[in-house]
């Protein structure tokens, strides 16, 4: 505990520090000014920095207990993972600090950007529907922010600040696995292909909404592998994996990659990153080692086969589970999400990765263009 505020103390200085250089040197090299753009964040658990902690939810969709947070936040602060998330180094990068929780009563002031992403949501209303802040009310709350930027910076300067600011998003995985039963059998009302349609449909829907308000540079994922998580495998007869969810994550994926060139050809000056995390997620479930990791297969902290019962943290209605020694050998943290370690390496891709992983631009360019 006792490191952990340390080091939070560190990274704060460490922040202060930037935001004094790039304050007071407009010549210097760097090539990202704090004052140009701001990053606003959307989406589930892989995003979530601790919004659920803020609504009439249940203790299942919130992770503000240890050992959440332990190798970077005192206290935990909500989010699903031993320490930072992919928009948590993201913003790093970027130069920008931690991105605040919109939903935290503590924050008023979003100047760099804003994280309304809540875990459990998926891009359909239905999806854990009075648990989870849906995506139509994450833009919601993004339409109230930026009428309170409106009014405070002016229209030229917001409409400047949102084409250059990064809207960023993971979402769906949510939709598909809510409809898992308890047998491991699927239960969509409808053919997979429709299902996937409605998903991308509303999503779709949504980067145009973000459009119409000025928004220009999105960053997207598209779905890790679903089949072989430690907790699909720990609910199933005979812990199979579910291949089923596979498919349909591919389904997904495939009709991701579609509509976002569609859309790069149909909106003026929209322009987009989107990350293979599939890939990258499923090299590290088959062969961690090869990326500073020990096993992919099982999580550090949860109960039963592979720790795969999500009873991290012992408030899900189970108490007792069981935490790894190690929390960096373990791609998953817990029995769905990854560890630290790992979302600081899809950050990094992300951020910098070449055309066969982050298409058709990375985040870094992304930031860096003027609108
Ligand atoms: C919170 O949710 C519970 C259970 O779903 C419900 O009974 C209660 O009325 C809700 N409270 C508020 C303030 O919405
Ligand atoms: C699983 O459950 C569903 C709904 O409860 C049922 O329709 C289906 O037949 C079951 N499948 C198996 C393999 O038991
Ligand atoms: C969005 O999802 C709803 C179900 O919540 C569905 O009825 C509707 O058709 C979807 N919209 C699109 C554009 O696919
Ligand atoms: C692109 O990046 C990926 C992931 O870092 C790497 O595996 C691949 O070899 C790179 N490809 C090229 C052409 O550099």
């Amino acid at each position: 505990m006792a490191v952990a505020n340390i080091e939070m103390g560190l990274q704060l200085v460490f922040v202060s520090c930037l935001l004094m250089l790039s304050g007071c040197s407009s010549t210097s090299q760097s090539h990202f000014n704090k004052e140009s753009y701001a990053l606003f964040v959307f989406g589930d658990s892989l995003f979530d920095p601790g919004n659920n902690n803020y609504i009439n939810t249940t203790t299942y969709y919130q992770a503000n207990v240890r050992p959440y947070g332990i190798s970077y936040f005192n206290p935990p602060t909500g989010r699903f993972s031993d320490g930072r998330l992919i928009p948590d180094f993201i913003a790093e990068h970027a130069r920008l600090p931690l991105i605040p929780t919109y939903l935290d009563p503590r924050n008023k002031k979003f100047v760099h950007g804003a994280n309304f992403a809540s875990g459990g949501a998926g891009a359909l209303v239905e999806t854990r529907a009075g648990f989870v802040v849906d995506l139509k009310t994450q833009v919601k709350f993004f339409g109230d922010l930026e009428k309170k930027l409106r009014r405070d910076l002016g229209d030229a300067k917001c409409d400047q600040l949102l084409a250059d600011s990064v809207y960023l998003f993971s979402c769906g995985i949510n939709d598909y696995m809510a409809l898992v039963g308890n047998n491991g059998s699927i239960l969509y009302p409808h053919t997979h292909q429709q299902y996937v349609g409605m998903v991308i449909g509303n999503f779709t829907s949504v980067l145009k909404r973000i459009h119409k308000k000025g928004g220009r540079k999105f960053g997207v994922l598209n779905i890790h592998p679903l089949a072989c998580l430690p907790n699909i495998r720990a609910e199933r007869p005979g812990n199979t994996c579910n291949q089923e969810l596979d498919i349909i994550a591919s389904l997904h994926n495939d009709q991701l990659s579609n509509r976002l060139e569609e859309l790069e050809k149909q909106l003026e000056g929209f322009m987009y990153a989107k990350f293979d995390i599939n890939s990258e997620f499923s090299k590290r479930m088959k062969n961690p080692s090869r990326y500073g990791l020990k096993i992919g297969d099982r999580a550090c902290c949860g109960s039963g086969p592979f720790r795969g019962i999500f009873s991290c943290g012992g408030k899900r209605g189970i108490e007792e589970f069981e935490v790894c020694d190690d929390v960096d050998d373990y791609l998953f943290f817990d029995s769905f999400h990854p560890n630290e370690v790992a979302n600081a390496q899809f950050a990094e891709i992300f951020w910098n990765g070449n055309s066969s992983v982050t298409t058709p631009y990375n985040l870094k360019t992304l930031f860096q263009s003027k609108k």
